[in-house]
Formats: structure tokens, sequence, C-alpha cells
């Protein structure tokens, strides 16, 4: 692929790497990439981070046909970048953008542009204890039109930015609401795909979780409103007698690249992964009778989450005296440690920039 490089002038000033929250610095550059149906991709070009003009009746605005990624590029010890299984997401973003009716960007071309992006600022690749260069990839629709149709024509960007912990709290545990009165997805509709109207649904219980003092919300299946799903951000993972049990991929719950990858490491240590429907009434269950060892988050930017209590109606559980437990943190320190480079890669995961 030919990938124009228009050079701005001035380069901004590096944000402090000790205080870089998530999602607020921008790097210099972006990606962006043009398709119609005369000419398929077209003009890709790495150009300075700026504002994308947009005819008021853009049907991304007006109906949301819009798909999204998010992965890390990895600074190791010895100075290197690294990306963690970037073809996992080109493939999931094929698959969103089938059920959106949106072109697919080729892996071959995905990774390529995402390499080529982190390549040219790789300055901006951070190197301070639990950072790293957050990317993400996202397509909208861009005919100027309002009927209710595939658009003639997308657009593909990437964008750059330092991160630190997704949560405020960092690696230490969050506190859930399980969420009883909206749901989130339902079989047969997006609840599998990275698209932003799945999380534009998801804000109003999360303004409700965060006003009773929670991070977070659970969310049930959307038929019986019993089985739990996944977080807000993250897929769930609970580890109750023993064994570990997380939602199936059964076309509600987005399949994670981190839940994918823990999965196989925890396999591999010989646990039992159940990818099976729990029911909510069985994990507060596990939760007072001391069963509920463990319970994580999964994700590309919460990485591995400890959860310190649950909330559900007017009951609550506290998992491990609310603190983060022995395999949630073996979990995150080998998962983290195959990222930085710190751990033999001995998946085959990481793919040098
Ligand atoms: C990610 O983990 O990369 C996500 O996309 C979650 C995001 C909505 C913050």
């Amino acid at each position: 692929m030919d990938i124009r490089f228009e050079k701005r002038e001035h380069l901004q000033e590096k944000p402090d790497q000790k205080n870089l929250g998530f999602g607020k610095h921008f790097t210099d550059y972006m990606f962006v990439m043009d398709w119609d149906k005369e000419q398929g991709w077209h003009d890709a070009a790495i150009v300075p981070y700026g504002g994308i003009p947009m005819d008021p009746a853009t049907m991304v605005l007006h109906y949301a046909q819009e798909t999204f990624e998010g992965m890390k590029a990895y600074r190791t010890a010895e100075g290197k970048i690294q990306l963690f299984r970037p073809e996992m997401n080109a493939r999931r973003m094929i698959k969103s953008n089938e059920r959106l009716c949106m072109p697919g960007v080729p892996e071959e071309m995905f990774v390529e542009a995402v390499k080529a992006l982190v390549k040219a600022q790789e300055d901006w690749v951070p190197s301070e204890p639990g950072t790293s260069l957050y990317i993400r990839p996202f397509m909208f629709a861009t005919e100027a039109s309002l009927g209710v149709h595939m658009a003639k024509s997308y657009k593909f960007v990437i964008i750059t930015t330092p991160v630190g912990a997704y949560y405020a709290e960092g690696i230490n545990p969050v506190k859930i609401l399980v969420e009883d009165e909206y749901v989130r997805a339902v079989k047969g509709g997006t609840g599998f795909t990275k698209c932003g109207g799945n999380y534009a649904s998801s804000i109003a219980g999360q303004v409700k979780a965060e006003k009773m003092g929670c991070t977070q919300v659970l969310w049930l299946d959307g038929v019986h409103r019993k089985y739990v799903e996944e977080v807000g951000t993250m897929n769930i993972m609970f580890k109750i007698a023993g064994e570990i049990y997380t939602a199936p991929l059964e076309g509600t719950v987005l399949p994670g690249v981190t839940r994918d990858s823990l999965i196989h490491i925890l396999r591999d240590w010989g646990y039992k992964v159940n990818e099976t429907h729990l029911s909510i009434d069985d994990l507060m269950k596990a939760g007072h009778d001391g069963t509920l060892e463990e319970a994580f988050g999964t994700g590309t930017a919460a990485v591995v989450s400890p959860v310190g209590e649950f909330v559900y109606k007017d009951d609550s559980v506290i998992v491990n005296d609310f603190k983060i437990g022995e395999l949630t943190q073996k979990l995150y320190d080998t998962l983290t440690g195959i990222q930085w480079g710190k751990l033999e890669d001995k998946y085959g995961w990481t793919t040098p920039v």
C-alpha cells in the first residue's frame, strides 16, 4: 500500500509520562484512508492530527454507522516497540463491519497502516512502567444523505494516544453495579461488534453506576436478565471453587483479544475454563458462601482489572476482601510481561514495529 506522508511544521510537546491518564493526549499524526464503490480503499496517508471536516448530513452523525478497535504498542526494556496480536483486531473489525454493512479493511492493510503510524511517531511510545501507546482505529460512513441505507463512502482513521491505566483505581479493585433495568445486547443484534452504538446505549447504565459509587456496570443477558455477560469496557471472568467462568461468545459478548489470550494462558496452566452461562443468582450465592474466590475484568484498555465488589439490587458481595487475587495478579504479570517484552513470548503473540 502506498502511504503518503504529510509532515507537520511543529511537533507538540510530549505529556508527562507519569500522569497520562487514558485517551487525553493525542499524538502528532493520524492515518486516514477513504473508500468508495468505484475506487475501493484509496488515498492512504499519514497526516497531521486534526479535525475532519464534515457535512452536517454526514450519515454517521445520524445513523451511527461506525466501528472501532482498541489495541496498544508497547516499549520493551531494550527500547524496541511491539504490538500484541494486531491481526486479531484486524479480523474483529472485519466482522464488526460485515454486521454493519461497512467495507472491511483487509487484514494485511490494517496491520501495515497501524505499523506505519506507530513507526512514524515512535517517540510517542512511552516507557514508564504501566504505560503504552493506545491505538484507536475507527471507520465511519461519510456520505452526506439522510436516507437510511448503506453509505456510498467511508473513512478509515487511526489515532494514537499515550496512556497509563484506564481506571483511576489502576490495578486496585473496582466496585461494579449489576444492571437490572437496561440491557446491552441481544442475540441477532450488534453485541459482538465493536460499534459506537453499543457504547452509546451503555452510558445510561454507567451514569447510574457512578451515582451509586461504582466504577462500571455488569450487564446481564437481554432476554432473561439473568446471565452475566460483560462489563462496560471489558469482558469479565470469575474464579469459583478453583474453576474459571466467563460468558460464551454467542453473539452478545465482545470477542476480546485479552479474553482470548487469558483463556489460552489459563488452560495452559491447567485451569478448567468454563465458557458458559453463569446466572447472577449463582454468582451472588458464590459470593456469600465464599466460593467466589476472584473476579476480574479483561480488556485492552483495562488489561486485567480486579473486581472488589458486586452490587445487585439490595444485595452486595465483597470479593477477596476487596484485594487483588493471587491469580488475577499472576495473569496481569504474565500478560503484561509478554506485552512489555519482559517474559518470553512462547505463544508468538508479539509483532515488532
Ligand atoms: C479497549 O479495551 O480497547 C476498549 O475499546 C475499551 C474502550 C471502550 C475504553
